[in-house]
């Protein structure tokens, strides 16, 4: 089991599988992209399902969720997916992506095992979706969307993050068509993980905007907390149901308290959160020839050290080194 000094325990493992993407989004890349992990730095496949199998036999990890950067650049995706699988006892597995190339995965990955997918995507319009990724990709989103639907890895959500002046008079507009589609939408207050560091709170938009913005079109009820259990985002059940709308509102109302993650990076370090500023080396025992109870224990000893919150609020507050695009949302 991965416990906590605080008492939490980890079942949920989110792996990336690679730093690189395809868009870039401007509260996450500079137009330029970043400095991308070598090659040789990179778990391989088979040292990704050794991990997972360790985290899922071991360490009572009951869900896998893949992400990246965008995890559909990663060639042995489907592969991956068909092995973790076959586990016993088989976890849940599902996918954060940006939803390019989802129309031509969709069905392989349903195939090889995957249950469902949550998809970014910031706005309805063409131009707007240029200006926020700084690529012509919108058609090849909505295409992918459409396929995991079809391919049934479903509920399909889609993570939508509003940025002042951008996007930020689409919510109500983005429900209707989340809700025209089947698919399930959530809003996210943007975080300070850019790799630029151009955060600010004073910029953000907030769950409490959201919801205002939200209540001029639809009426919105609570929905219990009992419901929502470790999941970061709240949800509203829409005009009486039975469709909801989520919001993950990390910055300004936290769920660190019910927190039940653990991360693996695409070059095999721990993070114990998002906010993480210190990491734990699994590749190098891995590549050193730990046996897997050694792996295991460091894995047990990295979760010790969890910290009780993001620190967002304390004035100390310091942005991991590492970006949104190599830690995996
Ligand atoms: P499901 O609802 O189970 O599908 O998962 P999810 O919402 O956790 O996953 P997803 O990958 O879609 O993440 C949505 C947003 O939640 C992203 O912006 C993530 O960065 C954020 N998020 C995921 N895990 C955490 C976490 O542990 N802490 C915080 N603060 N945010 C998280
Ligand atoms: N703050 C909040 N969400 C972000 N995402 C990427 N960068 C940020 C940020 N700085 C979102 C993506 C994707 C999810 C994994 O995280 O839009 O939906
Ligand atoms: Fe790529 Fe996701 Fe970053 Fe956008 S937010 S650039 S889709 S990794």
């Amino acid at each position: 089991m991965l416990i906590d000094t605080y008492g939490r325990v980890a079942t949920d493992l989110r792996v990336s599988l690679t730093d690189r993407c395809n868009l870039r989004c401007t509260y996450c890349m500079p137009e330029e992209g970043l400095q991308w992990l070598a090659k040789p730095d990179l778990l391989t496949d088979d040292e990704i399902v050794r991990l997972i199998t360790i985290a899922v036999r071991d360490l009572g990890i009951e869900e896998v969720r893949f992400t990246g950067g965008e995890p559909l650049l990663r060639p042995g995706l489907v592969g991956i997916v068909e092995r973790v699988a076959a586990l016993t006892p088989r976890p849940q597995m599902s996918l954060t992506t940006n939803g390019i190339g989802l129309q031509r995965t969709a069905r392989a990955l349903r195939d090889a095992g995957l249950d469902r997918v949550n998809v970014s995507l910031d706005t309805l319009r063409p131009d707007v979706f240029q200006a926020l990724t700084r690529r012509k990709r919108h058609d090849d989103v909505l295409d992918g969307l459409a396929a995991a639907r079809e391919a049934g890895l479903t509920p399909v959500k889609v993570n939508t993050v509003l940025m002042p002046g951008l996007n930020d008079d689409e919510a109500p507009d983005l429900l209707a068509w989340a809700i025209a589609q089947d698919y399930e939408l959530r809003f996210i207050e943007q975080m300070p993980l850019d790799a630029q560091h151009g955060w600010k709170r004073d910029g953000m938009i907030t769950a409490g905007d959201i919801l205002a913005s939200l209540r001029t079109r639809f009426e919105l009820t609570a929905e219990g907390q009992e419901a929502r259990g470790a999941a970061p985002a709240e949800r509203w059940l829409v005009d009486g149901g039975p469709h909801r709308v989520g919001v993950i509102a990390s910055v300004t109302r936290p769920f660190c308290r019910a927190c039940d993650r653990t991360r693996l990076t695409a070059d095999g370090q721990i993070r114990t959160c998002l906010f993480a500023t210190e990491e734990t080396d699994l590749r190098g025992a891995l590549r050193s020839g730990a046996p897997d109870d050694e792996i295991a224990r460091i894995w047990k000893l990295a979760m010790w050290g969890k910290k009780a919150g993001s620190g967002l609020d304390d004035p100390s507050f310091l942005q991991p080194d590492r970006p949104m695009s190599a830690i995996g949302g």
